[in-house]
């Protein structure tokens, strides 16, 4: 049963996580300084992926707007639960370690806009992947190849890179607008993972507790195959974790 009735901050971790190894599981950290870049729907819709193949996800809702977690409540999933955070409460690496410990298998982050350094860096600590979605403007994209640079420059990414990933969002063409960033990130070898698709359809899910991978109409195949890319490109950042001792 999910604990999505429960008070998520609340809930005590139960007996079968307590001990679980870390190699174990699948941390991916969503994330960008810009607010509405699509990190929460980034966040469900990746939920939503796992849980259709057959895994257990928490996602874990740093934002105080708790969209995630209402989707969540929404979705009434069995295989897709939300953790909060206390709403006063500053992150701490503490308190990440201890909902980490009551986590599943696979974790996604839904992070605020605008975390502080110090935040980003606790959050990056306890993460072995960073997908970053940007929208096609060039203030979006000035700002993520900042957010890029901040990423890299924090002392969790400097001590152990994790891996990072982007994904265009809301494009409706392949726009030229993301020449410049593509180039910057080709030239520090971070993927440009997939363009999503600007569609009315992310919005209903989003409020519906729905996904995309829950749409079996036609005309979301492509969608759907965006999200298989997504979700095949984290399954090999995962073997790869787990096969080689010390790199997550
Ligand atoms: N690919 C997309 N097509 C259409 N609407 C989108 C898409 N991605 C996100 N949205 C909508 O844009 C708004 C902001 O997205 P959201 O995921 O909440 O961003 P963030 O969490 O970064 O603030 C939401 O209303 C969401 O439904
Ligand atoms: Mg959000």
């Amino acid at each position: 049963m999910s604990n999505n009735t429960m008070d998520p901050t609340m809930a005590p971790p139960s007996a079968r996580r307590v001990g679980r190894h870390d190699e174990q599981r699948l941390v991916i950290l969503v994330s960008n300084s810009k607010g509405g870049c699509g990190k929460t729907t980034l966040a469900t819709n990746l939920a939503a992926y796992f849980a259709h193949q057959g895994q257990s996800v928490t996602l874990l809702d740093l934002d105080p707007q708790q969209s995630a977690t209402q989707w969540v409540r929404l979705r009434a999933d069995p295989r897709v639960e939300s953790l909060g955070w206390p709403h006063d409460e500053p992150v701490s690496l503490g308190r990440l370690r201890e909902q980490l410990g009551r986590a599943q298998d696979i974790v996604v982050i839904d992070s605020p806009a605008g975390m502080d350094r110090h935040t980003l860096d606790h959050v990056l600590r306890i993460s072995q992947v960073v997908l970053v979605p940007v929208l096609p403007s060039p203030i979006d994209i000035r700002a993520t190849t900042r957010f890029v640079q901040t990423v890299m420059l924090a002392p969790s990414y400097q001590r152990r890179p994790r891996r990072l990933a982007v994904i265009a969002n809301r494009a409706r063409t392949r726009t030229l607008m993301y020449e410049a960033l593509r180039q910057f990130l080709s030239s520090l070898k971070i993927p440009y993972l997939v363009t999503l698709r600007d569609t009315q359809q992310y919005v209903q899910s989003m409020s519906s507790g729905a996904s995309m991978l829950d749409m079996n109409d036609a005309r979301f195949q492509e969608d759907r195959q965006s999200w298989q890319r997504i979700g095949e490109w984290l399954q090999v950042q995962r073997h790869l974790i787990r096969s080689m001792p010390g790199f997550h």
